[in-house]
């Protein structure tokens, strides 16, 4: 008994040495079945061993190279670009032709393989991953960080009539944070004050620019799930009297909570609260939600993403009841590198006699950090 015991561990011991030395003799006619051996044989002689670039000497042009070691560059796209640009050359995202398609000679498997090596190239886990960065909706804001001008419009369909426009400026430092500074301008159609002859009719001018800073508390890609913290200064710039502007000071904090569904799905979420330095105009607490799905046209091609947001707000005061608005919208990127995205969106009040309109919005949104605004056309 003891012995076929001594001889079963024996057998079982041989035949694994066995294997494992075939498997070390076969070399390079081992599938290409792990990430290393993909990113080895099919993109190191350009993208080099660490990723961060062979030398112009080395490859023969001068498309500089990117550096995958650098986290603030390699985590922001998501993991379909990547899979697009290795599958369909880089002119498929408006990059260099140097980048070659490799669609035919990998599968899409091995493709996929050599991005996940590509990752691991930053080391540092604090920098949240592009896989976590959704379509940005018209008025929830993202818990994402970004590196972006967003130049948005608004009119008032319905009397009162009345524009918006906002020039929102967004920089990432650090891992995790990013400032942000809005300017908007506005313009009114007032209504005449009985007796002045001269009230009345329309106003425009600067409203009240606000800076913010936003910090992402937890970024976890296993589960999809990203959530900020933001916090904002709105300073009494524009002129209240002529409606413009709050006139005081106002201090916005807010949660930003950002969820993927599925395959395509996303979930944005914020609440917040708007507290004035002083008591007139009173505390405002505001909820919004926005969900969306992004369609791709074709395999690789234009990115279209429609979303309902469902947008609330109470003043926190005695007998006061919420304001609830809807708002279905659409975001579609403009350009091949997807930097350049315009936003559609209208926006309707769900109890009417509180003095507001039906209004149409849209926005025009440039990722600055991925490239110029003639860049990847
Ligand atoms: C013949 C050289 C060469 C090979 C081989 C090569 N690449 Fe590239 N790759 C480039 C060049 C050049 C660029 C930069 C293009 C530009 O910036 O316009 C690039 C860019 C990229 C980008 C775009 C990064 C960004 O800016 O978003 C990705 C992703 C990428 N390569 C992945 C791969 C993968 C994965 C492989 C192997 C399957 C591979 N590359 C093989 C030359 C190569």
């Amino acid at each position: 008994m003891r012995d076929t015991l001594w001889a079963g561990i024996f057998v079982l011991v041989a035949l694994t040495f066995a294997l494992v030395s075939q498997a070390g003799t076969e070399g390079a006619q081992r599938p290409l079945d792990t990430p290393l051996a993909v990113y080895t044989a099919a993109c190191s002689s350009c993208h080099g061993d660490d990723g961060r670039g062979r030398s112009r000497e080395r490859v023969g042009f001068d498309v500089e190279l990117p550096d995958f070691s650098d986290c603030s560059f390699a985590t922001r796209e998501p993991d379909p670009d990547w899979f697009a640009v290795a599958h369909q050359g880089g002119p498929v995202r408006g990059f260099d032709h140097r980048m070659p398609a490799f669609g035919e000679a990998l599968s899409e498997d091995q493709i996929e393989l050599a991005v996940e090596h590509v990752r691991t190239f930053c080391e540092e886990d604090l920098w949240p991953s592009g896989n976590l960065n959704q379509a940005r909706p018209m008025f929830t804001e993202k818990a994402f960080v970004e590196d972006e001008f967003v130049f948005t419009f608004g009119a008032a369909v319905q009397e009162p009539y009345a524009i918006d426009a906002e020039l929102l400026y967004e920089t990432r430092f650090g891992a995790r944070s990013q400032l942000e500074v809005v300017v908007p301008f506005a313009g009114l159609d007032l209504a005449p004050v009985p007796g002045e002859p001269d009230s009345g009719g329309w106003t425009g001018g600067i409203g009240d620019i606000a800076l913010g800073l936003k910090h992402v508390f937890l970024a976890a890609e296993s589960t999809g799930s990203i959530l900020s913290g933001i916090a904002e200064i709105i300073t009494p710039t524009g002129n209240a009297d002529r409606g413009l502007g709050k006139g005081v000071f106002v201090f916005e904090p807010a949660l930003a909570f950002g969820q993927g569904l599925g395959p395509a799905g996303f979930l944005h979420l914020q609440v917040g609260m708007e507290v004035p330095a002083e008591n007139d105009p009173g505390t405002e607490a505001f909820w919004r939600a926005a969900y969306g799905y992004t369609f791709t046209q074709g395999l690789f091609g234009r990115s279209w993403s429609p979303m309902l947001e469902v947008l609330g707000n109470i003043d926190i005061e005695e007998g006061a009841s919420p304001h609830w608005d809807l708002a279905p919208q659409i975001q579609i990127s403009l350009n091949t590198r997807q930097h350049i995205a315009l936003g559609l969106a209208t926006r309707i009040p769900l109890e009417p006699g509180h003095d507001r309109t039906i209004g149409v919005w849209a926005y025009l949104l440039w990722e600055w950090f991925d490239g110029g605004l003639g860049d990847g056309w």
